[in-house]
């Protein structure tokens, strides 16, 4: 199979996976990416069993749109059934590098609203360690040569992805070299670091389940 195929896959796997919990008033997080959107698609068929969704870009926002799902600003919800997202990096703790698609900051604040977090990947993704995926910063701009600087006294090295502005304004350091072996003690430091807005660990709040796309099937894992 390909990886195309795979995270085809797992999107309609996603979607298997919380029909039998959705009634007619809930409202579900979707999350950024060529997985996400795989799920988006495959949602489609549901959108008369639930209210709706949040979306964690304004690039699935728009996709759900076009769907016909209604999508709702985050204030309006005080709590989502369940969120769909894809990942760069899972260890078996479900323990998470996300933020390839520089979404990482809605991404973690829709995951903490969120009862459980469904991460849908390809089995290119599974890692014993994480950190070969370089981790993505986002960071307030006048802060970006300060955060860089103590980003390398945290052994690791970063490189400014040039280009890109993220949804809610800020830039994207990916932080290359880094073999992450205690990834909630490095998510909780590199967030203390003033001008950081956010890292693209998914570690103190990781995903509850994921399904894993493989060559032999969709394999369901629990940390
Ligand atoms: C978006 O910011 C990310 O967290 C994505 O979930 C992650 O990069 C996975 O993307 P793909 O599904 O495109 O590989």
């Amino acid at each position: 199979m390909t990886q195309d195929e795979l995270k085809k896959a797992v999107g309609q796997a996603a979607v298997d996976y919380i029909a039998p919990k959705l009634q007619r008033d809930s409202i579900i997080g979707v999350g950024t990416g060529s997985t996400a959107n795989c799920f988006i698609d495959a949602l489609g068929k549901l959108k008369d069993d639930f209210e709706g969704a949040v979306a964690s870009s304004d690039a699935s926002a728009e996709r759900l749109q076009k769907l016909g799902i209604t999508v709702y600003d985050l204030n309006e919800v005080s709590e989502l059934l369940v969120y769909v997202d894809g990942a760069d990096e899972s260890n078996a703790q479900l323990e998470l590098i996300k933020g390839g698609g520089a979404a990482l900051t809605r991404e973690k604040i829709v995951t903490a609203v969120s009862r459980e977090f469904v991460c849908i990947a390809d089995e290119s993704k599974w890692v014993d360690v994480l950190g070969a995926f370089p981790l993505p910063v986002e960071v307030i701009p006048m802060a970006r040569s300060y955060v860089a600087r103590e980003l390398v006294k945290l052994g690791g090295d970063p490189v400014y992805r040039t280009g890109v502005v993220t949804d809610n304004g800020n830039v994207i350091l990916d932080v290359h070299h880094l073999e992450i072996m205690e990834p909630k003690k490095l998510e909780a430091e590199i967030n203390q670091i003033a001008g950081v807005v956010t890292n693209g660990l998914f570690a103190r709040r990781g995903a509850d389940v994921l399904l894993l796309g493989t060559a032999e099937g969709v394999k369901t894992i629990k940390p």
